[in-house]
């Protein structure tokens, strides 16, 4: 993320383009495979999965930007995107206290004693 930033900071399109496509190809968890699925995986929210399938949709779409006419506000308005997905994951899923099986709702949220 750091290397994007400077990247980007220095209109290094083909090093924004090189670290966005690394990016996009990450090898992400696999939603589970239906109800009886007994992996580990399946006591991830499907929200997980979504998230992880945006980081590398953001992550494809600033490649694409870079790739096309050199545009300052469309690769920070991309950069953006691909920043707020990290975050909103994290907020979601970082320090763990989410991740329990079928916890899809957001009951705490706003609550700081219970995070
Ligand atoms: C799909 C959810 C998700 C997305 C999207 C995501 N992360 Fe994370 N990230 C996590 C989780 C969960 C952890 C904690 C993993 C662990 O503890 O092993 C983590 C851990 C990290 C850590 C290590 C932090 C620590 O305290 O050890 C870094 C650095 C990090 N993420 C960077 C990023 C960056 C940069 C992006 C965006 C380009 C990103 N992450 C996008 C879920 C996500």
């Amino acid at each position: 993320m750091q290397q994007l930033f400077w990247s980007a900071l220095f209109l290094d399109d083909a090093g924004v383009s090189l670290v966005a496509d690394e990016m996009s190809r990450e090898p992400r968890l696999a939603r589970p495979n239906g109800p009886a699925d007994e992996t580990v995986n399946s006591s991830l929210p499907e929200e997980f999965f979504a998230l992880q399938d945006e980081l590398a949709k953001n992550a494809q779409a600033l490649v694409r930007v870079v790739s096309a006419r050199h545009d300052a506000e469309a690769i920070g308005e991309a950069y953006g995107r691909l920043a707020t997905t990290c975050v909103r994951c994290h907020e979601r899923f970082l320090y763990g206290t989410s991740v329990t099986p079928n916890d899809h709702a957001l009951e705490n949220e706003g609550d700081e004693e219970v995070r």
